[in-house]
């Protein structure tokens, strides 16, 4: 590292927030799946939005590239480096402020976690419209970063619509602020909206105002055991359509369930196994148990359906789908394609993914689940080379087929960027990378994520 940069960023965030010995910085350097990682040029922790300004300020001049970075479970590759770059962590950014129970609203630091604010808003009645289970490390800056979606998409959308105004900084080191947050504010581009899901690609997010839900803690879980993807989105339907309480529906297969089984040590749901499962999840200001077991008795065989009401019930239900990430992880080391399909098409993509798949790259080993509620399949495929992306060519062309998007909720980052061009048009790629020049013309935020810019070409005048 530049002994003179490491001196300026040492006297702006203090010596041990500096970090380039390699043993240190190894967690910073590999992604969550451990499919993705990089030599980090150094480790910078600052503590608050000034420092962040003057970091960014300090690496423009020294013209060094930041990744930035929270939680570091991001699953596309975009949180770690790839050449050298420096991470900017922004873990330290962990404050709750201003949290108003009356309005229902909460400003924090990008590096509060998930489950923090959870804990810190619940017992005043409050609870964030987005979750997931990667709550524990997630941070709020990262999830609006990615425009996180998680398991309550159908009822709250995902982290965008929680958004009501944000602090960032952007390449030049300049601050933006839209704190205020007010409900109704038509004053030009909604740049906080451009924010979420830039993947670090734009500006650095230093404080998040979120707009909070009612903690609804009356709560039913049904998990259902079904003939195929087709007989789930029947039951999706039904229970939509009668049930406003309901607030996630998610699939998984017996694969998945199996690699589950093997590596939590659970027991199997079910005397014998089902090619689909179906758990539903309703919430609501009383008990909305007695209205699903209603809606379901006349959908279900009995002896595939189990419905929970008490917490510990509930969690060891949710386990079963909740748990899918590690126990794939545990396995190896997957390739990850998160997809949505048109909700009519999604039965049909299950179908033909799998047949696909055996004829074009019959060593993968696809593991399957998601959020049906929302068509958002996550793809897995275990046993293949790193390098090897013959299979991942063949799904995100089938989705790309089907009307779908080759990324539902976690991103592009550098796992998705050959296929982007697949669900976005020239015109779109062009005024993509337009704001990209105009937001960060030397490229040192992220490079190398979303899309590869020449920094040094000049920006065509013509669309391509
Ligand atoms: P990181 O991984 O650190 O970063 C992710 C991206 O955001 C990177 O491009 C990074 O550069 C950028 N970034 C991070 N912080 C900032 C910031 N302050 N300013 C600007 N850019 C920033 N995702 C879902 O959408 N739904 C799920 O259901 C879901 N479930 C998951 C379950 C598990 C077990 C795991 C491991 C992951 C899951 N994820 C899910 C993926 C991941 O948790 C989300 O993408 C999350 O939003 C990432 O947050 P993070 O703080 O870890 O960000
Ligand atoms: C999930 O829904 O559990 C996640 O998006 C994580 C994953 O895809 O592995
Ligand atoms: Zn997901």
């Amino acid at each position: 590292m530049d002994p003179t940069l490491r001196a300026r960023l040492q006297r702006i965030v203090g010596p041990t927030h500096v970090i380039h010995d390699p043993e240190t910085r190894a967690s910073y350097e590999t992604d969550w799946t451990r499919r993705f990682s990089g030599t980090a040029a150094f480790v910078v922790r600052p503590a608050d939005t000034s420092q962040v300004a003057r970091v960014l300020q300090c690496c423009r001049e020294a013209g060094v590239p930041l990744v930035p970075q929270g939680g570091n479970t991001g699953l596309v590759g975009g949180s770690v480096p790839r050449s050298g770059e420096g991470v900017l962590s922004l873990r330290r950014l962990d404050t709750i402020e201003d949290f108003d129970p009356v309005a229902g609203e909460v400003t924090v630091g990008a590096g509060v976690t998930l489950e923090r604010l959870q804990q810190h808003v619940r017992p005043a009645g409050w609870d964030v419209g987005v979750d997931l289970a990667s709550r524990a490390s997630a941070t709020i800056g990262g999830m609006v970063a990615t425009n996180a979606g998680g398991v309550r998409v159908i009822r709250y959308g995902p982290m965008r619509h929680q958004l009501i105004g944000l602090e960032a900084v952007l390449a030049d080191g300049a601050i933006l602020s839209r704190l205020p947050g007010l409900l109704k504010d038509n004053t030009g581009y909604d740049l906080p909206g451009l924010l979420a899901g830039s993947e670090g690609t734009l500006a650095v997010i230093t404080r998040v105002r979120l707009r909070l839900i009612p903690n609804r803690p009356a709560r039913a879980v049904a998990l259902i055991g079904l003939p195929s993807v087709a007989a789930a989105l029947e039951i999706v339907r039904a229970v939509r359509a009668a049930a406003p309480t309901l607030e996630a529906a998610e699939v998984f297969f017996p694969e998945g369930l199996a690699l589950v089984l093997r590596h939590t040590g659970l027991r199997a749901p079910f005397a014998r196994p089902y090619p689909c499962y179906l758990l539903l999840e309703c919430a609501g200001a009383t008990d909305p148990a007695p209205a699903l077991a209603a809606l379901l008795e006349p959908l279900v065989d009995p002896a595939a359906a189990l419905l929970a009401t008490d917490r510990p019930d509930r969690d060891r239900l949710w386990a079963y789908r909740e748990r899918h990430t590690e126990a794939i992880s545990a396995e190896g080391i997957p390739h990850k394609l998160d997809v949505t399909l048109p909700i009519g098409r999604l039965a049909q993509f299950e179908r033909e993914v799998r047949s696909h798949l055996a004829a074009l790259a019959p060593s993968a080993r696809p593991i399957l689940f998601g959020h049906a509620g929302d068509g958002n399949l996550h793809v897995n495929l275990l046993g293949l080379p790193p390098d090897d992306e013959t299979a991942d060519d063949a799904v995100l062309r089938l989705v790309a087929s089907l009307g779908g998007s080759i990324s539902a909720e976690h991103g592009i980052g550098i796992a998705k960027k050959p296929w982007l061009h697949l669900t976005r048009s020239p015109a779109d790629l062009h005024a993509m990378q337009a704001i990209k020049r105009a937001l960060d013309p030397a490229g040192i935020l992220n490079p190398g994520v979303i899309f590869d810019l020449d920094h040094t070409a000049p920006a065509p005048d013509h669309l391509p």
